[in-house]
């Protein structure tokens, strides 16, 4: 999707879209629309169900008057009620209902926002924005044009009060889009195709945005003692490998200790020998995506330049059973030295985070960790589709995430952790075992991965098992791999470490 930004004025060709506010009120280049048209647009706003809803649509031929071929009404609701997010829901809005046309653009005139809490350039940036999201499409598999035609809509003017402001502000918003693609294509991928060192593949075209990309096979895992993540991997045909980003983006002579983002990257789960039921396991391709979202959240940082130090590590296995596969029973070590019991080899998130949580705590001295793991089925019992399961020992970082989420769309939902759920993963024969059985599944699996950071550390677990794939389509995302955590982690570093100048 091409997204441009100009003055407001009536364009040549292509498909008009005017702003109505909740009770069919019209804006001022609209009313003017309206009388060249002869008295259209209001007419059809008299009849009708068309109230100028937030996100209602009706499209109106236009008249011979025009030189347009239609115009599209946009219901904005009542801007002043708008959250940051409610204008991006319009510019997908617009790519809905686009879909099927044959008209290849559109202006869409941004008025009537003035009481909105953002101001002109904000909402017209947001609008192009959330038409990009929304016109993502996962198609590189289609091979009959017929029945998967690419939509003939792909090119959006904003028109607005402030075009250059609203261009500054669309810019930084177009390469955290970039990262969300990158996410979002990683996410969907099939796991023929995206095996760990693929995978490790596409992490190293970020160096060409100054991303440094270090790539661990398993003889250096060997080295470092890392047989937590290498059991995981050791049944498959694929070599594990550890993959880690680094961005610093600091102005010259500032320095921080990085922030850190760890992802589970489980390219296929089958769950091994204790091996998952047929069906749906075709969505364990999806089990990476904690370091898709890694990944993508380092090609926003790198994109727009952002003023911070940040490392990402990436565990990336194949969970096959074979001859060579890891039994239930087996005792593993981990690189931090602490011995597991494998009760169930379907528990590898947590024994591939462990070793990649020790690696960036030795290698890095990061101020921070906030882990991304697609973990357990148990928080989407919990939470559904609709909020991350958030653990911490932090309450400030919490909070921070939380807030980060309320302002992306992102949320996440802190639950409980203790000592009561820590005992319940002690293991007979060893210092721990991977499973506590099904009750508090979710908390016990960060019970876990807490024994594995150590104790001052800031430390947040994000289990999106239940976020990571979009089974309905939005506005901004269609369905597939949603990208989720790009926009919130991305968010995080803005409103809390990012640097200034000076
Ligand atoms: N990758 C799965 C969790 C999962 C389930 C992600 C559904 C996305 C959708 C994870 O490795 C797993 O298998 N967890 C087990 C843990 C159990 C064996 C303790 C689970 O949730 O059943
Ligand atoms: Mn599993
Ligand atoms: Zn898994």
């Amino acid at each position: 999707m091409k997204i441009s930004f100009s003055k407001l004025s009536i364009p040549r060709g292509g498909v008009l879209a005017l702003c109505v506010a909740e009770g069919n009120k019209l804006g001022e280049f609209a009313a003017q629309v309206d009388g060249r048209a002869g008295g259209l647009v209001s007419r059809a706003l008299k009849k009708g169900s068309f109230k100028g809803k937030h996100g209602q649509t009706l499209m109106l031929v236009a008249p011979a008057d025009l030189p347009v071929q239609a115009i599209l009404l946009v219901g904005i609701g009542k801007p002043q009620n708008w959250a940051e997010t409610e204008p991006e829901k319009l510019g997908g809005g617009i790519v809905k209902a686009m879909n099927g046309g044959e008209e290849n653009q559109v202006h869409f005139a941004v008025e009537g926002t003035d009481k909105a809490k953002m101001d002109a350039a904000a909402v017209a940036a947001r609008v192009g924005y959330g038409a990009l999201l929304g016109s993502y499409r996962f198609d590189r598999y289609y091979t009959k044009e017929d029945k998967h035609k690419t939509p003939a809509f792909n090119t959006l003017t904003v028109m607005t009060a402030d075009a250059k402001g609203a261009e500054a502000a669309y810019e930084p918003l177009a390469r955290i889009a970039d990262g969300i693609f990158l996410t979002r294509d990683l996410v969907s991928e099939p796991a023929n195709v995206l095996y760990p060192k693929e995978f490790a593949r596409r992490c190293k075209e970020l160096k060409e945005l100054g991303v440094k990309v270090t790539i661990l096979g398993v003889k250096e895992m060997q080295e470092l003692g890392m047989g937590s993540l290498l059991g995981v991997g050791q049944g498959s045909a694929h070599e594990s490998q550890l993959a880690v980003l680094e961005w610093n983006g600091l102005p010259k002579g500032r320095e921080m200790k990085p922030l850190a983002f760890v992802g589970k990257g489980v390219t296929f789960d089958t769950g091994g020998i204790s091996i998952k039921p047929a069906a749906g396991m075709e969505e364990m391709k999806f089990d990476m995506g904690g370091a898709g979202t890694v990944t993508g959240l380092f090609k926003a940082l790198a994109g727009r330049k952002a003023k911070v130090h940040a490392v990402g590590v990436l565990g990336l296995v194949e969970n096959m059973p074979s001859h060579k596969a890891q039994r239930p029973g087996d005792v593993v070590k981990s690189a931090s030295g602490q011995t597991i019991e494998v009760i169930n080899t379907d528990a590898e998130g947590r024994l591939v985070l462990a070793d990649a949580l020790w690696y960036v705590q030795e290698k890095h001295d990061p101020q921070l960790i906030i882990d991304l793991a697609t973990l357990t089925g148990a928080i989407i019992i919990t939470l559904g589709h609709e909020y991350a399961g958030l653990f911490s020992n932090n309450d400030q970082l919490s909070r921070r995430l939380r807030d980060a989420g309320a302002a992306e769309g992102e949320g996440v939902w802190r639950l409980p952790m203790g000592e009561a759920y820590d005992k319940m993963m002690d293991s007979d024969i060893a210092d721990i075992k991977n499973t506590g059985g099904r009750q508090g599944g979710s908390i016990t699996a960060a019970q876990f991965l807490k024994r594995f950071v150590k104790d001052d550390m800031p430390w947040v677990h994000l289990d999106i098992a239940g976020v990571a794939w979009k089974y309905k389509a939005s506005e901004t995302v269609p369905k597939g791999g949603s990208g989720w955590g790009v926009r919130l982690l991305n968010r995080l570093v803005a409103d809390n470490y990012e640097q200034t100048d000076g």
